[in-house]
């Protein structure tokens, strides 16, 4: 088997054997193969596709370069959940204590920011003390006592997906539907929960582009899945919009206390809707009983414990997490009804405010961030306050472009 030959192959958009991508992939691992080669085989996969089979071969492929958790088979009713990235996208904080507080078991491990969008480790590491990185042992531990525990992608698991991510992410070969549900799937299956729900999210801001995109990403995703007997469904969503009023780090974490103490809004919403389909997939409930127990963990305050546990499980003092004292009220201009509230306009602002990581060796500045005073619908008048802004310098420099985001 030579390389060329395999490049050559895709190029002229046959099919791949397993064989053949094994060769590939774990020659670019092994580093026999060099970047150059994996480059130009990654850009011919992205412009002639893979097929289903293909695609299986690649995610078992990258599972098999790393070691394999297999929870499910260690406990009961693991379930896990992924999004495709979001603004103001704090559920899974809110989701993981929900799902435990009603014998689900979830072990999650989340990213860091990429782009404008925020990641959920980022905004643990907000909270002074907890810790973002479990060993094999400490998350199955934690997970069979607390029922929740959220931690950084470990390095033991699926390798290859790492160095072929970072490659895609500087030869222009991320959007590419085969490689990317290679690249989650694997994830999700070398922890090995039982039941996963994926929100697959499109739009200008997001991975894919168009809803047939995001239908065709989850049609592979729910295949790689059932291949490997794990049930997978998935959500369908439009990201326009930021997820929640609260944009940042820790504002985030504290906007997800919020909805734990019960405050009704548009992320209780969402966090009861993914919570009731992991409940209907697990434990075979009905949906009106699954979004009534849903809610009720929020509301009886047994979600918010959870919370507090899985938080002083990781070392985090919650008492201590920090807002800027430096706060700027944003005035309506005229009266209006706020027509739109765009996501990637509202991510640009919180960047700018030092709320996410503009180079590499950026820092993060956890305590500023925007929250959102009015949403989607709500009528406005002028000199009503739009958003609070948590700077940590008065002299940000900000304009009359910078809350265009807001339509009204
Ligand atoms: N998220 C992943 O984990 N992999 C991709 O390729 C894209 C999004
Ligand atoms: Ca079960």
């Amino acid at each position: 088997m030579n390389i060329i030959d395999i490049i050559t192959k895709k190029k002229n958009n046959e099919e791949l054997n397993y064989e053949e991508l094994s060769y590939a992939f774990n020659g670019y691992l092994n580093k026999q193969i060099p970047d150059y080669q994996m480059s130009s085989l990654l850009m011919a996969i992205v412009i002639n596709g893979m097929n289903l089979k293909e695609t299986i071969s690649l995610t078992d492929i990258f599972l098999k370069s790393g070691d394999q958790y297999n929870l499910r088979e260690k406990m009961d009713n693991v379930v896990d959940k992924h999004s495709t990235g979001g603004v103001g996208d704090t559920t899974t904080l809110i989701i993981g204590p929900m799902c435990a507080s009603l014998g689900l078991k979830m072990a999650k491990m989340s990213g860091r920011g990429l782009g404008f969008t925020g990641g959920t480790i980022d905004k643990l590491e907000s909270i002074p003390g907890f810790r973002v990185n479990l060993s094999k042992n400490e998350l199955i531990e934690q997970v069979s006592k607390v029922g929740f525990a959220n931690c950084a992608q470990s390095d033991d698991l699926t390798p290859l997906d790492k160095v072929i991510y970072a490659l895609r992410d500087v030869t222009g070969t991320t959007e590419s539907i085969p490689l990317i549900a290679s690249s989650i799937m694997s994830k999700k299956i070398a922890l090995g929960a039982e039941n996963i729900l994926i929100d697959v999210k499109y739009g200008s801001g997001a991975l894919m582009k168009t809803k047939e995109d995001a239908e065709t990403l989850s049609d592979y995703l729910k295949k790689i899945g059932a291949y490997y007997e794990i049930k997978v469904e998935c959500l369908i969503d439009n990201m326009s919009n930021p997820l929640s009023q609260a944009i940042g780090n820790a504002i985030e974490v504290i906007e997800a206390i919020n909805v734990l103490r019960g405050k009704k809004c548009q992320l209780r919403d969402t966090c009861i809707e993914i919570v009731a389909k992991l409940l209907v997939m697990s434990e075979g409930l009905s949906e009106f009983e699954a979004v009534k127990l849903a809610a009720g963990s929020l509301d009886s305050g047994k979600a918010l414990n959870k919370f507090m546990e899985f938080v002083a499980h990781q070392g985090g003092n919650i008492e201590d997490v920090y807002l800027s004292e430096k706060r700027i009220e944003v005035k309506a201009k005229h009266d209006g009804v706020i027509k739109n509230i765009d996501a990637l306009g509202a991510a640009r602002l919180a960047a700018k405010l030092g709320a996410s990581k503009m180079t590499l060796d950026d820092t993060i500045d956890y305590s500023v961030g925007i929250y959102l005073k009015k949403v989607k619908g709500d009528s406005v008048k002028q000199e009503e306050p739009l958003m609070t802004l948590y700077v940590n310098n008065y002299n940000v420099e900000l304009n009359d472009e910078d809350f265009d985001f807001i339509e009204y």
